[in-house]
């Protein structure tokens, strides 16, 4: 087995959850193993090693997960970019429709420097609309989005495609049809 169908074979898809219609695929059996969470921390080592990003840029919450320890490998800082209300200094932010009402996220002003080069974190692409708002947040800043990434993408949902569409480079993992 690769090593990305090794990563796939430990996400559990949970039917009708947080409800009816949506195949949830949950990362925590990747994150519990150790070994294989050391092949999947390997994989985007490996892509942004020589890139040598000056910024690894997490998305609230499950992006912490893996974006902190990959920015810890390549001796880069971690910035975080939260759901609203949990950042204490002063914040931009950026509001994003959902499949059902809208959410809103915020990043520290001094989270990232003009010309800083940024590689954006999830674990998972849907829609994309939590991508496209951390991308519009750190370019606000004057940062530059060199990729997002994620372990997962789902394509039928049309996020990856339109983040694409609107000039982000991406690397993405795995694909659920
Ligand atoms: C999930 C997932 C991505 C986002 C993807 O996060 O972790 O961040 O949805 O969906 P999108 O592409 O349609 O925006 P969620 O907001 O459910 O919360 P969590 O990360 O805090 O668990
Ligand atoms: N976030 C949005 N859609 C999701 C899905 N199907 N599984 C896990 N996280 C998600
Ligand atoms: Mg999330």
């Amino acid at each position: 087995m690769d090593d990305r169908a090794y990563i796939k074979s430990h996400i559990r898809t949970v039917p009708d959850w947080p409800e009816p219609g949506v195949q949830f695929r949950d990362i925590t059996p990747l994150l519990q193993n150790p070994k294989v969470f050391r092949v999947l921390i390997d994989q985007f080592v490996h892509r942004y090693f020589d890139v040598r990003p000056d910024v690894i840029a997490g998305l609230d919450a499950r992006g912490f997960i893996i974006g902190s320890v990959l920015a810890y490998e390549l001796n880069v800082g971690f910035v975080p970019i939260r759901k609203k209300g949990k950042l204490p200094f002063t914040t931009v932010e950026e509001t994003y429709e959902l499949e059902y009402g809208s959410a809103t996220v915020e990043l520290h002003t001094d989270a990232v420097k003009a010309g800083d080069k940024v590689v954006l974190i999830d674990d998972l692409i849907a829609t994309g609309g939590t991508m496209m708002a951390g991308k519009r947040l750190l370019e606000r800043l004057g940062a530059q989005v060199i990729e997002g990434t994620a372990i997962v993408e789902l394509p039928e949902l049309g996020g990856a495609d339109k983040l694409r569409a609107a000039g982000l480079p991406l690397f993405t993992l795995v694909s659920f049809e």
